[in-house]
């Protein structure tokens, strides 16, 4: 398994002393779960997303299951139980409870959650004292993973706490995070041969690699994110009504589930406010727009008679200088769907079943967002969700053929 291409001074993953970086990011979770009460962390909105109360202890459990169990002699489970209910998807972990309904888990509570976070915590900080090389790798990965889970319990708890009529803020401290305004410009980008994915230093995930040589066309990829005013603009020419703007199954899911406007977009007098983290504002033209699905981004850029870039495309233009908004705003979905690049090798053992079995049916988002932990992502990051989901940050960068 190679999770970590370079190892720090002292031969630990990463910069930080790694028990210090391990109690940076588990009381991140903590801090960032801290504005909900029980009865918040319990809700689950709809399927594909989850409790809060449920991400803070499946985080957990993977700690306990691919650290503790096989790594620190003596360890004893905080509840033999656990593995069924906070199991998310690892077939190699054992049998679990249905993701659907993990809303139905009041019990254990918020408490108990907590003091199996500080049991699993106590054995982290044993088996942090001299952790093997084998170990060490995994917990980099386990870190990793709670980083990726606290950005989707952000984004899941925006979806439950829409669902509440009063559209309660989520944190009456959040402020939208500043973005590039104004009219997009262009980065060209020659046609030739590139190299993308992940060649080191540092963690990647194994769905980021191998670095391998990719054909470029030339193209034009813009320097900046489609702003709420043009959608605004789609919305005013009809692209919700239009359906020669759409793909096939996009213009289905736009008919079926009635979308006229981004996910937590509301209608207020003449125009428009948004549901944000710090609940109902106004909605600003000049910001960009988020809780996009691949769908509707794909007939926006149709619309604007321009195309979404491919994700090798994105990659090689994120590192031109101007390239702007990469991370910090929202994802950006690309026209690529969710593959195994050439000599993918998925990581050995169960979290082999990390990324490369969800390489099927999704589309790649690439950049970050303003829910993504500072320093989690990077140029080669691969994220993905199936074309239809609007619940994340996502947001739209065009691209347009070399004309
Ligand atoms: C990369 C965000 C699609 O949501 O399942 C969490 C992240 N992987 N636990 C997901 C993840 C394992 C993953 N996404
Ligand atoms: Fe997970």
């Amino acid at each position: 398994m190679n999770l970590i291409q370079t190892r720090g001074p002292a031969g630990r993953a990463g910069s930080a002393p790694v028990a210090a970086r391990y109690a940076a990011v588990r009381g991140r979770t903590e801090a960032l779960a801290a504005p909900l009460s029980a009865e918040d962390q319990c809700i689950q909105s709809m399927p594909d997303a989850s409790p809060a109360k449920w991400h803070r202890a499946h985080t957990t459990w993977f700690f306990e299951t691919f650290l503790l169990v096989p790594h620190l002699a003596g360890y004893r489970r905080f509840d033999d139980r656990f593995g069924f209910l906070f199991n998310s998807y690892y077939e190699a972990a054992g049998p679990r409870h249905a993701r659907p309904r993990r809303g139905m888990l009041t019990r254990p509570s918020a408490a108990e959650v907590t003091d199996y976070r500080a049991h699993v915590d106590e054995g982290m900080a044993a088996l942090l004292r001299d952790p093997l090389p084998e170990a060490a790798v995994l917990v980099e990965l386990g870190l990793q993973h709670e980083e990726q889970h606290q950005e989707l319990l952000l984004t899941d708890i925006l979806h439950a706490l829409s669902q509440n009529p009063l559209l309660p803020p989520y944190d009456p401290d959040w402020r939208e995070p500043p973005a590039a305004t104004g009219e997009a410009g262009w980065l060209t980008l020659p046609e030739g041969l590139a190299e993308i994915g992940h060649a080191g230093p540092g963690f990647a995930f194994d769905n980021e690699a191998p670095r391998h040589r990719t054909w470029v066309a030339g193209c034009r990829v813009a320097d900046r994110l489609v702003s709420n005013g043009a959608w605004l603009a789609f919305m005013a020419e009809g692209g919700y009504r239009t359906p020669t703007l759409w793909m096939s199954e996009g213009w289905a899911a736009c008919a079926a589930e009635g979308w006229e406007a981004p996910l937590h977009w509301h209608r207020r007098g003449e125009g428009w406010m948004q549901y944000t983290p710090n609940g109902l504002r106004p909605l600003d033209p000049a910001a960009p727009v988020r809780h996009i699905s691949w769908y509707e981004a794909e007939a926006f850029a149709r619309w604007a008679g321009k195309r979404l870039p491919t994700e090798q495309e994105w990659e090689v233009a994120s590192a031109l200088p101007g390239f702007r908004d990469a991370t910090g705003i929202g994802w950006q979905w690309t026209n690529s769907a969710y593959l195994p690049y050439p000599g993918f090798r998925p990581w050995e053992g169960a979290v082999g079943e990390y990324n490369g079995k969800f390489m099927i049916n999704q589309m790649v988002l690439r950049g970050g967002s303003l829910a993504t932990p500072p320093g989690h992502a990077r140029p080669s990051y691969r994220n993905f969700f199936p074309p239809g989901a609007r619940w994340q940050f996502s947001a739209v960068r065009l691209a347009e053929d070399a004309p």
